[in-house]
């Protein structure tokens, strides 16, 4: 059987880390700071494994949900890492890019965000991609705004869409598609993260907490993707023969 190298992009759902504070008695609060420790760890483990990109879902368009405490917390943890790990980004040759709807976001923020990732846009050890407020859905319709507007103006017929067409207008449409996408904490879900992109995605879950991934769970998840035969709609048999 033929064996897939290391994939080039990881998306991840970071799931678990209320659960995890919960557990142990702690405030959930406590579980999204651990969370952050995680990402750090997890940043280090995919420049030495060579993953090139990594996209990592930090706050969903339905977290807005959540009580008034949390969705604060996740904001002000937010920001406050923004502004921590410029220094860390730099060092580590990391490009940080972010996704998803940042209009409520506190101009401040904003700024800071965009600042962040200029001076990381030169780096090329690893691209890390932030979805912040962001949904599945959403970059779909973001999207169809923006193919609509220009069908409008006339500067486009509406034939001229194709699947490849649409796909040049989504969020990280310069990125390769994610070739391996774990979720942690036994949820087997996509809860509205990359849904266009995972179209051929391998999916990979893990009962581990968030707070509790490490280097080896990261080991048990590419060991995994390489004995996947990726076959894309053809037979073994194809795949073999090429
Ligand atoms: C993931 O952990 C972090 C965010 C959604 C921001 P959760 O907060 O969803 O943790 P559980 O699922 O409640 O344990
Ligand atoms: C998905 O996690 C969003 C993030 C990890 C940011 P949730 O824990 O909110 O997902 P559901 O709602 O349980 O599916
Ligand atoms: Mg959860």
């Amino acid at each position: 059987m033929s064996s897939n190298s290391s994939p080039n992009h990881i998306a991840i759902i970071m799931d678990g880390n209320g659960r995890w504070a919960e557990r142990r008695g702690h405030p959930r609060a406590i579980g999204h700071e651990q969370g952050v420790k995680a990402i750090e760890k997890l940043l280090t483990a995919a420049i030495e494994r060579k993953i090139s990109v990594l996209t990592l879902f930090a706050f969903g368009v339905e977290n807005w949900g959540r009580p008034q405490e949390e969705v604060t917390f996740l904001m002000t943890l937010f920001a406050q890492t923004i502004k921590d790990q410029a220094e860390h980004l730099l060092k580590h040759n990391i490009k940080l890019r972010v996704i998803g709807d940042l209009t409520p976001v506190d101009l401040d923020l904003q700024k800071r965000i965009r600042e962040v990732e200029d001076l990381t846009a030169n780096n090329t050890a690893l691209t890390l991609v932030m979805a912040f407020n962001y949904s599945g859905r959403w970059d779909i319709v973001q999207a169809t705004i923006k193919i609509a507007h220009e069908v409008a103006q006339g500067l486009l017929e509406p034939n001229d869409i194709s699947d490849k067409f649409f796909a040049a207008y989504l969020s990280i449409a310069d990125l390769p598609e994610p070739d391996l996408f774990i979720r942690t904490s036994g949820e087997q879900r996509i809860s509205n993260f990359l849904l266009w992109q995972l179209a051929y995605t391998e999916l990979y879950f893990t009962e581990v907490l968030w707070p509790d991934f490490d280097e080896m769970i990261l080991d048990d998840a590419l060991r995994a993707y390489s004995k996947r035969q990726r076959r894309y709609g053809l037979t073994s048999k194809q795949l073999q023969e090429n």
